[in-house]
C-alpha cells in the first residue's frame, strides 16, 4: 500500500510516495510529472546505493519510457563538495539537460543535497525527484527543499531552497542499510513526537523496535508520519522564519557533539541528535520547564532503541562543557553570537528561546 502525503507550496507544491516496492512504481509516478519525456533522464547516486538498487529502479524507469544516465559517485560526506559540484554539473552539462528536464537523485542525504542543488543551479534551476534510500533521508532531507554542500568553513553552507518535483520513498530499500544507518535515522523519527505529537511518540514507543526490525506497515507509518510532520511544518515556514527551527530539537547539542568529535566515526549525525534530545529534555528539566519525569521518560525510549544517552557514555572523547558552548555560539542559527535552543514543555510541544543562562548549559554539560 501506498501512502501519499502532501507538501502544500503553491505552485511548488508536490506528493511524497511513501511504501514498501514504491520503487517499481518510480517510472509511472515520474512520467506523470513531466509535461514532456526528456531524451536522457540523469541518475545521480552513488556506488552503494548503484550497486544494490540501480537495476531495480532503472527497469521502471525503462518501462515509462524514459532513457536512465546513471552518474555514481562515491559514498560519503566528503562528496558534497565543490569537486564534487563541478563534476557533476559538467556530466550534465555534457548530456545536454535541458531547462525543461529533470534530474534525479537517488541515494541518502549525501547524493540529495549534492543532486538537488546542481539541479537548483543549473540553468537557473531545472526540476528533480527524489528518491531517498536511507531513513534519514526518507523522514528528512528530502522533504522541504534546502539543498547545499559543505565547504572548509562548515557544513551545509553554500545552498538554495530548491523543492523537489516528486519524493518516492520505498521502504523496502532501507532492508540493505547497515542498521547503525538504520537506528541513526530513527533520531530524527523520534524528534518529530518529541517536538510537536506525543501520541506519535506513544506509538513509537510500543512499535519503533518492531518497526526497524522489519515490520513493514510499521515502519511505512513511521517514515509516513515522519514526512506529514515535516511536510506540515514546511508548508507553513518554508524559509525557516520561525516554526521550521523547531526541527532543529536536539541539534544544537547534536551538532556541537559532532563538531568537536570531527565528525569521528564515535558519534553519527543521529546517535549525536538523540543525545541532544535528551540533553535538551534534561535542561528543560532543569530550567522548570518541563517535569523531570518527561526527560527520563525520552531517556529511556532512546536507550532502550540503543542510543547513548548520557555525555559519560563518551568515555574519554567526553567533550568540556567550556568546548561544547564555544561550538554552540557558532551554530547558524544564531544571531549576534547568543546560543539559541529549542527546549521544550512536554513530550509534543517545543519551543525556541535564546533565553538560557549560561551556568545552566555549564551545569548540565557537567552533570555525570
Ligand atoms: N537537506 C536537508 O534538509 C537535510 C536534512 C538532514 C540531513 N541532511 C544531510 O544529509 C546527509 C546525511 O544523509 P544520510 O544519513 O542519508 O547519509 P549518506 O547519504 O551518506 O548515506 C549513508 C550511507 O548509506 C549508504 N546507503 C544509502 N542508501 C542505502 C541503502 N538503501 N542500502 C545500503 N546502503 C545505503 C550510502 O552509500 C552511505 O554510505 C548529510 O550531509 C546532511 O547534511 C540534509
Ligand atoms: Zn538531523
Amino acid at each position: 500500500m501506498t501512502t501519499s502525503v502532501p507538501v502544500a507550496l503553491g505552485d511548488r507544491s508536490y506528493d511524497i510516495h511513501i511504501g514498501a516496492g514504491v520503487l517499481n512504481e518510480c517510472g509511472e509516478r515520474i512520467a506523470a510529472t513531466v509535461r514532456t519525456m526528456p531524451a536522457k533522464l540523469p541518475v545521480v547516486t552513488d556506488e552503494n546505493v548503484s550497486r544494490l538498487h540501480y537495476a531495480a529502479l532503472a527497469e521502471s524507469l525503462g518501462a515509462a519510457g524514459f532513457n536512465p544516465e546513471p552518474i555514481v559517485l562515491p559514498p560519503g560526506e566528503h562528496t558534497k563538495s565543490f569537486a564534487y559540484l563541478e563534476q557533476l554539473l559538467n556530466k550534465l552539462l555534457d548530456l545536454e539537460i535541458e531547462r525543461s528536464g529533470l534530474i534525479v537523485a537517488f541515494g541518502g542525504g549525501v547524493i540529495g543535497d549534492l543532486a538537488g542543488f546542481a539541479a537548483g543551479i543549473l540553468k537557473r534551476g531545472v526540476a528533480f525527484a527524489q528518491i531517498p534510500t536511507t531513513l534519514l533521508a526518507q523522514v528528512d532531507s528530502s522533504v522541504g527543499g534546502k539543498t547545499a554542500i559543505d565547504s572548509r568553513q562548515g557544513k551545509n553552507l553554500i545552498g538554495v531552497f530548491h523543492q523537489p518535483r516528486i519524493v518516492i520513498a520505498d521502504t523496502d530499500v532501507l532492508s540493505t542499510l547497515p542498521k547503525r544507518e538504520l537506528l541513526s535515522g530513527y533520531a530524527e523519527v523520534a524528534k518529530y513526537g518529541l517536538l510537536g505529537d506525543a501520541a506519535f511518540f506513544d506509538w513509537l514507543e510500543r512499535n519503533a523496535s518492531d518497526a526497524l526490525a522489519g515490520d513493514k506497515s510499521a515502519l511505512t507509518h513511521a517514515v509516513a508520519h515522519s514526512c506529514k510532520m515535516k511536510a506540515d511544518i514546511v508548508a507553513r515556514d518554508e524559509r525557516e522564519n520561525g516554526e521550521r527551527a523547531l526541527l532543529n530539537l536536539g541539534h544544537t547539542f547534536g551538532h556541537a557533539l559532532e563538531a568537536h568529535l570531527e565528525y569521528e566515526n564515535l558519534l553519527t549525525h543521529g546517535e549525536a541528535v538523540a543525545l541532544g534530545c535528551v540533553l535538551a529534555f534534561r535542561l528543560s528539566s532543569m530550567l522548570g520547564f518541563c517535569r523531570v519525569e518527561e526527560a527520563l521518560r525520552v531517556e529511556r525510549h532512546f536507550a532502550n532503541m540503543g542510543f547513548m544517552t548520557a555525555l559519560a557514555d563518551l568515555g574519554e572523547a567526553r567533550p568540556a562543557p567550556a568546548d561544547l558552548i564555544r561550538h554552540i555560539r557558532q551554530d547558524k542559527k544564531n544571531q549576534g553570537g547568543q546560543m539559541t535552543f529549542v527546549l521544550v514543555e512536554k513530550i509534543g510541544k517545543a519551543f525556541v528561546t535564546a533565553d538560557v543562562p549560561e551556568e545552566a548549559v555549564i551545569r548540565l554539560l557537567s552533570e555525570e
